[in-house]
């Protein structure tokens, strides 16, 4: 059987506060194969490394992010909120000497990935990008284009995955850079579709993620996938058990918030 490859989940981020450049670089150094970034437009158009739709939770900011331009944003603390952040310096920290965080743009996600010298798989969620209109997407074409990502390079150090709930953005963003593999997320089966049926499966992207909660209730799904010639990711893969579970049932990616963990056990 083989290994599975780890993502880790917003980068370390049982650890250190999520989408922060310390924590996705500790999820590197952890023995990670690539990293999972949500992605959200700003006011002035820009991708940032948020999960939220709301800035509350994870920074010292209130309201929709995208009600905020990027200048706005980096007036903000993304890391105080988390225990691990307080009094100390996070590595690659926005502001050295300060303990604060600036928000983390995809850009710059990418600039530091590019300074590390081991290959890296990166995968962007878009976040509910729908209400955009397409332009997250031709956001993120344009700007995997200027770094040369969107072409299909099988041995790159740097390969760039897209994944969203919504299959419409998966189409746009097939249809806007056809060589970036895209992922079809899944929290629930699309209604009355059964492991039998999936053959009918109304799914473009190569790779399928269905939600742990989803695997484990519907333990034909990813057998069933990989023989309708799918990948399977599956998310979010921080129990013992649920790690055997998605071993055994011959995945091809875990998504993880302890990359360290599943790493160890994967052996
Ligand atoms: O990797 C997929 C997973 O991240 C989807 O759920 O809410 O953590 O973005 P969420
Ligand atoms: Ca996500």
């Amino acid at each position: 059987m083989s290994v599975p490859l780890v993502f880790a989940h917003r980068g370390a981020s049982a650890e250190l506060p999520e989408h922060t450049l310390a924590a996705y670089l500790r999820a590197l150094e952890a023995g990670a194969d690539g990293l999972e970034c949500d992605v959200r437009m700003t006011r002035d158009g820009h991708l940032v490394c948020v999960h939220d739709r709301r800035l509350d939770r994870t920074s010292n900011g209130r309201g929709p992010v995208s009600r905020r331009t990027l200048a706005e944003l980096a007036e903000l603390d993304f890391g105080s909120w988390h225990a691990a952040t307080r009094g100390s310096d996070l590595d690659g920290a926005a502001r050295p000497g300060t303990g604060t965080v600036g928000v983390l743009t995809l850009n710059q996600l990418l600039d530091h990935i590019d300074g590390v010298r081991q290959p890296v798989r990166l995968l962007v969620e878009t976040k509910h990008p729908t209400r955009h209109g397409g332009a997250v997407e031709r956001s993120l074409r344009e700007l995997l284009a200027r770094r040369g990502l969107h072409r299909a390079r099988p041995d790159a150090r740097v390969r760039v995955s897209v994944m969203s709930f919504s299959p419409l953005a998966v189409r746009r963003m097939r249809a806007l850079a056809p060589a970036v593999p895209t992922v079809q997320l899944l929290d629930l089966l699309p209604s009355g579709l059964t492991p039998p049926g999936l053959g009918r499966l109304p799914v473009a992207a190569p790779v399928v993620g269905p939600s742990v909660e989803l695997l484990r209730a519907r333990p034909g799904l990813a057998p069933a996938l990989r023989a309708a010639g799918k990948r399977v990711y599956v998310w979010t893969v921080n129990e013992p058990d649920d790690i055997d579970l998605a071993v055994s049932l011959g995945v091809d990616g875990l998504i993880t918030d302890r990359p360290a963990e599943v790493r160890e056990r994967l052996g």
